[in-house]
């Protein structure tokens, strides 16, 4: 099931974050977020957990398949982050999640999405594609892991090049 992100969420995701990325959202950034109006956030939950309480931080993978941060303004989209729980990957939950956000983009007549991916992060750049995600840029060494800085692809989702 795939629900709105609510502020008891945020502790979980938080976690999975910081095991996911680098540089990771936390709780607190998180919390604020999630009160902006032009915030857009869902979660995938594991089938039968029921309703989170305020999760502890290591106790993610419990209720959580993953998440999907988004800011939407006039019709216009920005992926900030995307997450599944790692052992619960490459079973259809990041696409469920961009599926869900492109029906609710259409119910708010979204036109346009663009996001930043590592460009060494096989399994993003196949789901974005699979999704008529293009790349129209990069950003030199934008990403830092270790030592070592890796360039973020610049995608963008169109509605008129998707169904012209
Ligand atoms: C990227 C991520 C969100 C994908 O979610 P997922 O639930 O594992 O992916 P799905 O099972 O829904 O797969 C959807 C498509 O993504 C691509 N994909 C997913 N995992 C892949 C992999 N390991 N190798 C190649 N392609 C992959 C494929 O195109 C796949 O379609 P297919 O199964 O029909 O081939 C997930 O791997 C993840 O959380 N990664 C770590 C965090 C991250 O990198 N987030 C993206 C930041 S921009």
């Amino acid at each position: 099931m795939i629900r709105r992100i609510t502020p008891a969420d945020c502790g979980a995701i938080a976690a999975l974050e910081a095991r996911l990325f680098v540089t990771a959202l936390d709780q607190a950034r998180l919390m604020v977020l999630q009160t902006n109006p032009v915030f857009c956030g869902f979660v995938d939950l594991v089938p039968d957990q029921g309703q989170p309480k305020f999760t502890p931080a290591d106790d993610f993978a419990s209720y959580l398949g993953g998440y999907l941060l988004a800011m939407m303004i006039d019709g216009e989209a920005e992926i900030l982050s995307i997450g599944v729980t790692p052992d619960r990957q490459r079973q259809g939950v990041g696409k469920r999640l961009l599926q869900y956000f492109f029906e609710h983009g259409a119910s708010q007549n979204m036109t346009r999405v663009v996001l930043e991916v590592a460009e060494d992060n096989v399994s993003a750049l196949g789901l974005y594609r699979d999704f008529g995600f293009v790349k129209f840029g990069r950003r030199k060494g934008y990403y830092k892991q270790g030592n070592r800085k890796i360039d973020a692809t610049m995608m963008k989702w169109c509605r008129t090049e998707a169904f012209p």
